[in-house]
């Protein structure tokens, strides 16, 4: 069964919408920011902080390597793993790439104010945290399939990524 990958920017409910996904189609749930924190073996604000950005990048690249060739998973990776142009090749390998689409208000709720994304702490509002956003967005939009998830709970999400990617 082909496998499924969901990218999208933080607050797209990747990891909420994964586990429902698997739940619903067979397949085995993978979080990719949960196996990266059982290999570090500190927090992803920790890894940041005692390593750098860099550094949590080159476990994101190791983990999605880790998760090529396995069938029928449903893997959730971090919002930031489009960045690298070599990540691409390992997502598409790695099964059907779909982009949990939401617009830049809706993401911004979703996200909140929590500490455990050092890369949404609003220093200045949220400007630079939007700017992310849509600097990253056209890079999403190279998904082999786009999910508009607003005003959508994680249940519906799942179903319409299911129907798209049958057995
Ligand atoms: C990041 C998103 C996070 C996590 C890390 C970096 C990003 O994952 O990988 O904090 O660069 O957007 P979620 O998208 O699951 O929050």
């Amino acid at each position: 069964m082909v496998s499924i990958v969901l990218v999208g920017f933080m607050g797209a409910g990747k990891t909420t919408v994964g586990s429902e996904l698997a739940a619903i189609s067979g397949r085995t749930f993978c979080d990719l920011d949960t196996e990266i924190v059982k290999t570090a073996g500190m927090s992803i604000p920790q890894i940041f902080e005692n390593f750098g950005e860099s550094y949590f990048r080159d476990l994101e690249t190791s983990s999605l390597q880790s998760v090529i060739g396995r069938q029928g998973f449903v893997v959730a990776t971090g919002g930031g793993v489009v960045e690298r142009p070599e990540n691409w090749p390992l997502l598409r390998a790695a099964g059907r790439i779909i982009y949990l689409q939401a617009t830049w208000e809706c993401l911004r709720q979703r996200i909140g104010c929590g500490t455990a994304r050092p890369l949404a702490r609003q220093q200045d509002g949220w400007s630079q945290v939007k700017a992310l956003f849509l600097r990253r967005e056209p890079l999403y939009l190279q998904a082999d399939f786009v999910v508009n998830t607003d005003g959508m709970d994680a249940r519906q999400v799942a179903v319409a990524v299911a129907e798209l990617c049958p057995k």
